[in-house]
C-alpha cells in the first residue's frame, strides 16, 4: 500500500509503478538514507517531538535494516517507489508505531535531497583520493624517466625537444586542477536541506543546526524552496567529472598514438592490451580507447542534467528523480578510468631511444639555431627567415641541420661559429629552457618538488574531510 493511500481509491498500475520507481538507483544510497533518518529521529527526540524510547526503537530498527542490506539479506518490495519508502516500510513492519512517527516534520522532498547530497559528498571524496593516487603515479613515472627526451609537438608536427617527464607533469597539473574542481563540488554539496520538508519548512520546532552537525554538513541550506528544488551541486560534480574525463581522454589519445608502430614510444603491458580474433599479431590499446569513449558518456551525463533542470518551476518536480543516475554514472566512470590509467602508466615500457631518435628529426633545433643568431645581434625576425631558408636547403638536399658543414652554415650567415654544433643536440636544447615552468632539467626538477608539495597538501584535504566526519 502506498504511503498516501488515504486519499486514493486505486493504486497505480504495474507498469506505472515500475516506470515511476527510482528504487534500483536509490539502492546505492541506502546508508545515507538510514543515517539521515537516524539523525532526524534523534533531533526529533531531543526537541521533544517524539519520545526518547521511540527514537531508540527507530535507531535500533534502522541499524538492523542497514545490516540486512549490507549483508544482502534485505528483501526489497517491488512496490516501493524508492529507498525512502523501502526503508520506512520495513522499519514500520519491524517496530510498529514508532516507525510511523519517523516521518514527522519531514517530506521525501527534503529526504531525497539530503540523501543525494550526502552520497555526492562520499563519491567526491573517493574521487579526490583516486585523483591523488593517479597524480602520484604520474610523478613516479616522471621521476623514473626523468632524462628521457622526446619531440614536443604543435599541430602534431615536430616542434621542439622536451623532457618526457615534463610532458607527463603537464597532466599532473591538469589533474591537480581537477582535484580542486572535485573539492569545489564537495563544498557545494556540503549544505543540509533536511528540515525544509515538502517545500516550505514545517510547524514542528525542528533544530536544523543539530541535524547539520549530526550529519557532518557545513551549514543548513538557507531557503526551503531552493533546498528541495535545485541540484546544481550535481552539475558541479558532473562538470568536474567531465573535465577530468576530458583530461584522461587526451592522455589516452597520446598513449594510443605513442604505442603505434609509427611512433613506438611506449609499449603497453599485456594486462592493458587486447588481441584480435583474426589477426594474430595484434596488440590493441583497448582500455585507453574505452576511456576515451566513456568520456562522451560522462559529458552526456552533464548535458542531460542541465536539460532536465532548465525549465523546472519551483519547487520539487518528479523530473528531479532523473538526476541521480547520471551523477552516479559519472563518478563511477571517472573512478574506473583513473584506476585504469594508473595501471597503464605503472606497467608500460618506455622506449627512450625511439623518443630521442624522433626528437632529432623534423628540424626540432630550428628555433635554437635562430636564437643563436639573435643572441649574436641579428634581429630575431631576420634570424627566423635565415634559418627557414636553411631548413628549405636541408629538405632539398635530404639533410638534417646536424648534417650541415660549418661552411654551409656560414653561407647562410657569417655569425655562425663552430659552437653551433652544441645547439643541435636535443638533450642540450631541452636543458637550456631554464625558465620557470619550462622543460629544462633544473626547471623540471623544481616542478617535481612543487608537485610533491601540492600532493602533500591535497592529501591533507582528503584526510581532514574524513577526520571531521563530513562523509557518511
Ligand atoms: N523518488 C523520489 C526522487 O527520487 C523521491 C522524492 C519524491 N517526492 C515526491 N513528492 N514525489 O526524487
Amino acid at each position: 500500500m502506498a504511503l498516501w493511500s488515504g486519499r486514493f481509491e486505486q493504486s497505480v498500475g504495474e507498469f506505472t509503478q515500475r516506470f515511476g520507481a527510482s528504487l534500483e538507483v536509490d539502492k546505492n544510497m541506502y546508508r545515507q538514507d538510514i543515517h539521515g533518518s537516524i539523525a532526524h529521529a534523534k533531533m526529533l527526540a531531543e526537541q521533544g517531538i517524539i519520545s526518547r524510547s521511540d527514537f531508540e526503537h527507530i535507531e535500533v530498527g534502522l541499524l538492523e535494516i542497514e545490516n540486512q542490506i549490507r549483508q544482502g539479506r534485505f528483501v526489497y518490495d517491488i512496490n516501493d517507489e524508492d529507498i525512502h519508502m523501502a526503508v520506512e516500510g520495513a522499519l514500520t513492519e519491524d517496530i510498529g508505531a514508532a516507525g510511523q512517527r519517523l516521518h514527522t516534520g519531514r517530506s521525501r522532498n527534503d529526504q531525497v535531497a539530503v540523501d543525494i547530497r550526502m552520497y555526492a559528498k562520499s563519491l567526491l571524496v573517493d574521487l579526490m583520493a583516486e585523483n591523488f593516487s593517479l597524480r602520484r603515479v604520474l610523478t613516479r613515472a616522471a621521476r623514473k624517466n626523468f632524462n628521457v627526451v622526446m619531440p614536443g609537438y604543435t599541430h602534431m608536427q615536430h616542434a621542439q625537444p622536451v623532457l618526457f617527464s615534463h610532458h607527463l607533469l603537464a597532466y599532473f597539473w591538469m589533474f591537480t586542477r581537477d582535484f580542486k574542481r572535485l573539492y569545489d563540488a564537495f563544498v557545494a554539496a556540503d549544505a543540509n536541506p533536511l528540515g525544509s520538508a515538502a517545500l516550505a519548512g514545517t510547524t514542528y520546532p525542528l533544530d536544523r543546526f543539530r541535524t547539520t552537525e549530526l550529519l557532518g554538513f557545513d551549514h543548513p541550506t538557507q531557503n526551503s524552496l531552493d533546498a528541495v528544488s535545485d541540484r546544481d551541486y550535481l552539475l558541479d560534480l558532473e562538470y568536474a567529472c567531465s573535465v577530468s574525463m576530458m583530461h584522461l581522454s587526451r592522455l589516452c589519445e597520446e598513449i594510443i598514438i605513442w604505442s603505434t608502430t609509427e611512433f613506438g614510444f611506449i609499449t603497453l603491458s599485456d594486462e592493458y592490451s587486447t588481441g584480435s580474433s583474426i589477426m594474430p599479431q595484434k596488440k590493441n590499446p583497448d582500455f585507453a580507447e574505452l576511456t576515451r569513449g566513456k568520456t562522451g558518456r560522462v559529458i552526456g551525463d552533464l548535458v542531460s542534467l542541465l536539460v532536465t533542470m532548465k525549465s523546472l518551476p519551483l519547487a520539487y518536480n518528479k523530473d528531479l528523480q532523473e538526476c541521480k543516475e547520471g551523477a552516479i554514472d559519472a563518478c563511477q566512470t571517472l573512478r574506473d578510468s583513473m584506476i585504469c590509467m594508473e595501471g597503464m602508466i605503472d606497467t608500460w615500457t618506455v622506449h627512450a631511444d625511439r623518443m630521442l631518435e624522433e626528437a632529432r628529426m623534423g628540424f626540432t633545433a630550428a628555433t635554437d639555431v635562430a636564437d643563436y643568431l639573435a643572441k649574436r645581434g641579428m634581429p630575431f625576425r631576420k634570424a627566423h627567415e635565415i634559418v627557414g631558408e636553411l631548413v628549405l636547403y636541408c629538405e632539398k638536399h635530404g639533410k638534417g641541420l646536424e648534417d650541415l658543414t660549418l661552411e654551409e652554415f656560414r653561407a647562410a650567415s657569417p655569425l655562425f661559429g663552430r659552437d653551433i654544433v652544441g645547439e643541435l643536440d636535443p638533450e642540450a636544447i631541452a636543458r637550456a629552457r631554464t625558465t620557470y615552468g619550462g622543460t629544462g632539467h633544473e626547471a623540471v626538477r623544481d616542478q617535481l618538488r612543487e608537485a610533491s608539495r601540492k600532493l602533500k597538501a591535497d592529501r591533507r584535504v582528503v584526510k581532514n574531510i574524513r577526520e571531521r566526519g563530513a562523509v557518511i
